[in-house]
């Protein structure tokens, strides 16, 4: 057994953590048919909350035979280790303690995807010591994905601050309404009560925190492509994003 292993974060890996926690991790898997990666490729997808980054990240993975990796998924556990101990989401010093001492295997933990958590996630996620605890496990990520083919993150900050030299950025969006309408109905799907307005009012107070922090706050890379989701459907948004890497590819096997 093999162990990625960071002392100074105190992060220890089991390298084959990475299967037993796919909803955030995936390993790299065989490659479709015409897509074609030859070498290691970073693609950084950034966008609000319920704006459809998620789904697009997997379908990219997927397609391209990438390894994902769900970056809300570790401000997430780091919230909810909070929470489970009882501990206000404002507790700073308890906050960089569970960002430096993250297990990786409870990223695949059902309760992380509460409404009440992911709340939780955006506090701890506007302090600067918790984003610096949390960001090298990010690049190594990128620098070593498992699969070796390269690696798709999802996130707020990974085209401005995790990976700046990320081969293709997205920034997905979508209106207000339109992301309270798909997250109450996910909510539904996993047996939660969900108000829209509710939801809608959530979306924007922790948006607007993730917008004003003054540490890696959500905002478009220069150079990301802006994917306005408001009214496509899923595979219309992944036609898009393909058609966009696709032309990338190309791009590069021309230059070289
Ligand atoms: O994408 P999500 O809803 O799972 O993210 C939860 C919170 O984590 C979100 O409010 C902002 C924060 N986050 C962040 O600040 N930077 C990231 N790269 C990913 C998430």
């Amino acid at each position: 057994m093999t162990f990625l292993q960071d002392r100074r974060l105190n992060f220890s890996v089991r390298s084959d953590s990475y299967r037993s926690v796919s909803t955030s991790f995936c390993p790299a898997l065989p490659v479709e048919a015409g897509s074609a990666i030859s070498s290691s490729m970073i693609i950084a997808i950034d966008g609000p909350a319920a704006a459809g980054k998620g789904t697009l990240a997997r379908s990219i993975a997927e397609h391209y035979g990438l390894a994902y990796l769900d970056t809300g998924a570790l401000y997430r556990a780091v919230a909810w280790t909070l929470l489970r101990e009882g501990r206000d989401p404002h507790d700073e010093a308890a906050a960089i303690r569970a960002a430096r001492e993250l297990d990786p295997a409870i990223l695949s933990r059902s309760e992380l995807r509460d409404e009440r958590v992911g709340e939780a996630a955006s506090i701890v996620a506007a302090m600067p010591a918790v984003r610096k605890a949390l960001i090298e496990f990010q690049r190594r990520f990128a620098a070593h994905p498992p699969g070796g083919r390269g690696a798709v993150l999802d996130g707020r900050d990974i085209g401005t601050v995790v990976c700046p030299d990320a081969d293709i950025k997205f920034f997905v969006t979508a209106s207000d309404e339109e992301r309270a309408r798909r997250r109450a109905a996910e909510l539904r799907e996993r047996g939660v009560t969900a108000n829209e307005a509710a939801v809608l009012a959530d979306l924007k107070r922790r948006d607007a925190r993730d917008r004003g922090r003054a540490t890696a706050p959500l905002r478009p890379a220069s150079d990301a492509i802006l994917l306005d989701t408001t009214g496509m459907t899923i595979d219309a948004v992944f036609e898009s994003a393909r058609k966009a890497i696709d032309a990338r590819l190309a791009e590069g096997s021309k230059g070289g």
